[in-house]
């Protein structure tokens, strides 16, 4: 077969619509910085196009081509490329080209026909889609380089995209014409640190400075060989205490994922000490209250060990969302991930609008405090801050 007619040939078959999905690669300069570009249907607006994901050393761009317009493309992709791997509904078909375009086509009929899926871009809504590589998953080991979720991370996948998906919602909150300061507090790994930088800076190119803190030299020294080698210029890792992270005058949006215990109440502290536009938190391990609680109204419930740490940990975060209320914050308390009913996945919210408390609900938060025996650190920490007057 001629260059030529194998690429008319599967043009052919693109414009029947029976693509499902294609993987251009093996770039003809060794050196290109674009390493392969996968192919897919997707409808927009009601018109059949051809998603093209270029995938970068460290960068991914996606371009939606109707398709009629789409052979032109594939004649530059070929210009790159010498090797396709494409399954359409009732194929798979491989070709290989040599250096000076010599086509090695290799087709073989499928039993069962595939189906093609026209969703745009996300399968239930995630950000980060399944069928796309994103450099820095490869690098924290959740991806293969080919761009497989590997099966152990699947939940870590999952989780991610669930951040992110809060993360998205929150965008409205944060400033337009300036630049967007971040830290995730008790960082650790950094997933979420790496997938909120690849999130918002490289996918959504907007101006941000986002810094993970946590007390672990390793993991932090490690996060910044990886911010490096990713050329994510806007990312530090710092070692260093919540309680002592007192080096910015103003920061727009703090989260924090399971950092343990009193951790977070410092985090929620200092976020509102800065004014924090938006506070995204999934807390962890809360055992403070677990130690204070007496009220021997609910001594039904609280004999129990297990019943005892649960309600104290869920008293511990509705106590959490009413302060950062009385702070003037617009407060959700979510589920984090829907498969994980445990006190470890409730994620707070927190939206600053300023809002004045009325006298009801900072009398409710003092009866509610009094009755359990009660003395938050958050509520010391932010004692300045809050309407509640003289103890
Ligand atoms: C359970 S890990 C979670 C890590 C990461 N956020 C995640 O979800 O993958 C909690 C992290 O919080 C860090 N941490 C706990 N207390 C801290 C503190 N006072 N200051 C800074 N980091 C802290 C720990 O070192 C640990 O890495």
């Amino acid at each position: 077969m001629e260059f030529q007619e194998m690429k008319q040939q599967l043009y052919e078959l693109i414009s029947q619509k029976k693509l499902v999905s294609a993987t251009i690669s093996q770039p003809r300069k060794k050196s290109a910085e674009l390493k392969r570009v996968k192919l897919k249907p997707v409808e927009i607006k009601g018109q059949y196009h051809i998603q093209l994901e270029y995938q970068y050393e460290r960068v991914l761009k996606h371009h939606n081509i109707p398709l009629e317009n789409f052979y032109p493309n594939l004649e530059e992709l070929f210009l790159h490329f010498r090797q396709f791997h494409g399954q359409f509904t009732d194929r798979t078909i491989q070709v290989q080209l040599t250096k000076k375009n010599k086509v090695f086509w290799k087709e073989e009929k499928t039993n069962t026909l595939k189906e093609v899926s026209l969703s745009h871009n996300r399968k239930k809504n995630y950000i980060l889609d399944e069928s796309g590589t994103y450099p820095f998953l490869v690098r924290l080991g959740v991806q293969t380089p080919e761009g497989k979720i590997k099966k152990q991370k699947y939940d870590k996948f999952r989780q991610i995209n669930r951040f992110l998906e809060f993360i998205d919602d929150s965008l409205e909150y944060l400033p337009k014409n300036e630049q967007i300061r971040i830290i995730d507090f008790g960082s650790g790994k950094s997933y979420l640190t790496f997938a909120l930088y690849h999130y918002l800076k490289i996918e959504k190119g907007l101006d941000i400075k986002v810094t993970g803190l946590d007390l672990k030299k390793e993991v932090i020294e490690e996060c910044n060989k990886i911010a490096k080698d990713l050329e994510y210029d806007n990312l530090e890792f710092l070692v260093g205490d919540i309680s002592d992270y007192n080096d910015e005058k103003s920061v727009d949006m703090v989260v924090t994922l399971h950092a343990c215990d009193v951790a977070t109440d410092m985090a929620l502290a200092r976020a509102v000490k800065w004014g924090a536009k938006v506070i995204l938190s999934v807390p962890c391990c809360q055992h403070e209250l677990n130690r204070q609680l007496h009220a021997p109204a609910l001594e039904i419930m609280t004999q129990h060990g297990i019943i005892k740490e649960r309600f104290a940990a869920l008293a511990t975060d509705s106590i959490r969302a009413e302060i950062l209320k009385l702070a003037g914050y617009d407060v959700q308390l979510m589920e984090f991930i829907d498969m994980e009913h445990t006190p470890k996945n409730i994620l707070i919210r927190a939206y600053y609008t300023g809002r004045k408390p009325g006298v009801k609900e900072i009398e409710q938060y003092k009866a509610f405090v009094e009755f359990l025996s009660a003395q938050p650190f958050l509520q010391n920490e932010l004692k300045e801050y809050l309407p509640l007057g003289k103890p």
